[in-house]
């Protein structure tokens, strides 16, 4: 049935029909047609048991960042069935992002390009809405994560200020942060993924987590990109500081073995690449990181997963949950409750051994 909608879909401009669509799904919800339609038709039935440094959720599948930048459709994403969502990237200050169009379509590879550029409402919007959001579903079992960078006009030389900003205001809303280093579309951001700049950024926002009450687990995300000896840095720091996890990976700057013909990808232009073609690396970074540390690092993986058996990939390779966003788009809204029966057939219903 998606099959058939996302022929018309993909018909029009894609980031245009990303926001149609939620607001579609919301209207829906609003009508409180949501729960009688969306969470019977969406949601798996299979319950498990997933966990991930103490958060508890009933399944593994997360909305990757970049989805739900401005925390606008969680009720929507839960009648989906996410079993967490991450919302953002939020910075201190609104941002327009860069110029459209900025996210393109690759249909030969089930992958996607995007320049977005942290476009988002800034962190005090966000939080007025997340504020809102937890006061009126109370009962929700929905795990938010926050994903924090800086903003374009910050030098990275201040950038722990924002961080700091986004860490503090979000923290009585969020289940768990994720420190965004990695993208490729803020100038000079992926130079942050530099062990001493990450160490800085990261003890700092410890610090503050630890005058709390209530502390948040801390994830770092990365980039597919980064050569073997960067991943070992960050693994060092990562052990020596104890940090909460790592979210691997990232989209990336790589366009080898695409289908899509050269000319194609020269009009695109720059952005990050995700989806299908970085399934592989993804799963090889994940392998490799929870090889190296002997599974003492919590990993979510990130990076096209389309299926249960992608799914199944990454658990196998280490990784505790999985996030999708661009099988999203091309699998449509029964991703969720496909990859939970996926791995309910497998055996697979808990990550307890991980
Ligand atoms: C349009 C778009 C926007 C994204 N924005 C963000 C973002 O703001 N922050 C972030 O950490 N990742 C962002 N990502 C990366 C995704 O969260 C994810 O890590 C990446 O797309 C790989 O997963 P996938 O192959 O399932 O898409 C974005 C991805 C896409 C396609």
């Amino acid at each position: 049935m998606y099959k058939y909608l996302r022929k018309i879909l993909f018909l029009f401009p894609t980031e245009g029909v990303h926001y149609f669509s939620m607001n579609c799904m919301k209207i829906l919800c609003s009508l409180g047609l949501g729960r009688l339609i969306l969470s019977p038709a969406f949601r798996p039935k299979e319950k498990g048991q997933w966990q991930i440094v103490g958060i508890e959720m009933s399944n593994p599948v997360g909305l990757g960042a970049g989805f739900d930048k401005n925390a606008r459709y969680l009720q929507e994403l839960e009648c989906l069935g996410f079993g967490f969502v991450e919302i953002g990237t939020v910075t201190p200050l609104p941002q327009a992002g860069n110029d459209k169009p900025r996210l393109f379509r690759l249909p030969e590879d089930c992958a996607l390009i995007n320049r977005m550029g942290f476009n988002n409402d800034g962190v005090r919007q966000i939080v007025l809405r997340l504020k809102k959001w937890r006061e009126r579903n109370k009962g929700s079992q929905l795990i938010v994560g926050g994903n924090i960078g800086k903003n374009k006009v910050t030098p990275n030389e201040d950038a722990w200020k924002d961080y700091e900003t986004c860490f503090k205001e979000l923290h009585p809303w969020v289940d768990y942060f994720v420190v965004n280093v990695s993208s490729p579309n803020t100038p000079g951001l992926r130079e942050l993924q530099e062990k001493e700049s990450l160490r800085k950024i990261l003890l700092h926002l410890q610090m503050i987590n630890n005058g709390k009450a209530q502390s948040k687990p801390i994830f770092l995300k990365i980039a597919p990109d980064l050569p073997k000896e960067q991943i070992d840095d960050v693994i060092d720091l990562a052990l020596e500081i104890k940090l909460d996890g790592i979210v691997a990976a990232n989209t990336t700057i790589s366009r080898d073995d695409l289908v899509t013909d050269s000319p194609k990808l020269a009009m695109i232009g720059a952005g990050g690449l995700s989806g299908k073609p970085l399934r592989q690396k993804s799963t090889e970074i994940v392998r490799y990181i929870n090889d190296r540390t002997g599974g003492q690092i919590p990993l979510i993986a990130s990076g096209g997963i389309f299926t249960g058996e992608d799914a199944i990939e990454k658990l196998r390779a280490g990784a505790s949950l999985v996030q999708v966003w661009t099988g999203f788009i091309y699998e449509g809204p029964s991703i969720v409750k496909n990859i939970c029966r996926t791995l309910a057939m497998a055996g697979i219903q808990n990550n307890n051994n991980n």
